[in-house]
């Protein structure tokens, strides 16, 4: 599989969480405050909890439901009660795209 439009870097809103879908798998992306966008799987491991609902925090996303907050370059909670990490996606830029390849996680632990 190959990278693909993810949404438009000018679609971004720094320190918020966009929720995109690419093949049918959920990702939350962000633009963090330093300008590096970043790509995590959108669900929750402590429960079916949307990530991009949740709240930006440097560089880590937290959820709303329990406060665990994720880290958006590991994909490690960093808190209780969530203690499974959620994948992190390759993110490239070109131009205005941000592309993404669903069937690519960064092996970061
Ligand atoms: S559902 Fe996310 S911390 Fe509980």
């Amino acid at each position: 599989m190959t990278a693909q439009r993810a949404c438009g870097l000018s679609d971004l809103v720094q320190d918020e969480a966009r929720r995109v879908e690419i093949d049918g798998v959920p990702m939350a992306v962000v633009l963090d405050s330093n300008g590096e966008v970043h790509a995590i799987g959108d669900t929750c491991t402590h429960g079916d909890i949307s990530l991009s609902e949740g709240f930006v925090d440097g560089d880590s996303l937290e959820c709303w439901a329990h406060g665990s907050a994720f880290s958006l370059r590991t994909g490690k909670p960093l808190n209780l009660p969530a203690y499974e990490p959620v994948p992190v996606y390759a993110v490239t830029l070109d131009g205005d795209d941000v592309l993404i390849d669903p069937s690519v996680t960064l092996d970061v632990n």
